[in-house]
């Protein structure tokens, strides 16, 4: 079993309400009795209109709370239905999802997400940068062009690179049920540590691995030591499934 620290981060996109309550409370639980927090963080990313009342009923030590997005501009401004990441920081979140392809897809730029990185930074938020290559992408074999362009577009040698986490999520991958097959996985996780590591003059980043993970595959994809834990979507959603896949990652 591996003494690494691993990330297990819950990301709910756009689901739940003040009920959700519990599903949080269940998993905080599990991490209060249950499991050795040293070499483990559990994040969960939770929609904004609920951080502030999660954050005030738990006043967890073990989970930490994060964002999945937020506005470009720092502090306040005219920008309606905009969340800075200021405003984020206020209500207790520590980590923000930023890249992610469901907004890509929606329209964001490699600038765009810059902007937001250096928002985020500035209120020194967790970033947890997400990359990764379409099918059409992947097919055409351009998938290590694609990370390439997508990390040197959108961070800078400039930033403070630490707060920077990366989750490696195949867009083909992200609620389908499939998974990359083990070799291809390793092979993109190891292009993203030493593509970035040479970017960025020999920092070491993190790199999760996101897309479909479940109680189930969580265990083969234990095998590769290079992944430094995983951004769960659809299966965080349930306490049950979210332990498991913490349990069954050590088994
Ligand atoms: P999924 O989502 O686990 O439901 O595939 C992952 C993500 O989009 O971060």
């Amino acid at each position: 079993m591996t003494n690494k620290l691993k990330y297990f981060i819950g990301n709910w996109k756009m689901f739940g309400d003040i009920n959700s309550f519990k599903i949080i409370n269940i998993i905080n639980k599990y991490c209060h009795n249950s499991i050795n927090l040293h070499n483990k963080k559990i994040v969960l990313c939770v929609p904004n209109t609920l951080t502030h009342f999660f954050n005030q009923k738990l006043k967890s030590k073990h989970i930490s709370l994060g964002s999945q997005n937020c506005h470009h501009h720092i502090g306040y401004g005219p920008f309606t239905g905009g969340v800075s990441s200021s405003m984020l920081k206020k209500i207790g979140s520590d980590y923000v999802i930023l890249g992610h392809s469901e907004n890509r897809r929606e329209g964001e730029t490699y600038n765009l997400i810059k902007k937001k990185v250096i928002s985020a930074l500035n209120e020194k938020l967790n970033i947890i940068f997400c990359i990764g290559e379409t099918l059409d992408q992947k097919k055409k074999n351009k998938t290590f062009n694609i990370l390439r362009q997508q990390i040197k577009k959108s961070l800078d040698k400039k930033l403070n690179l630490n707060k920077i986490i990366f989750a490696y999520e195949p867009v083909w991958a992200i609620g389908t049920n499939k998974v990359p097959k083990i070799n291809e996985l390793i092979k993109n996780i190891i292009f993203i540590k030493k593509e970035s590591k040479k970017i960025f003059k020999n920092k070491n980043f993190k790199v999760l691995y996101g897309g479909s993970v479940n109680p189930k595959n969580v265990g083969l994809l234990s095998s590769i030591s290079e992944i430094d834990g995983f951004l769960i979507g659809g299966a965080s959603h349930s306490s049950n499934k979210f332990i498991e896949i913490i349990k069954n990652y050590y088994k």
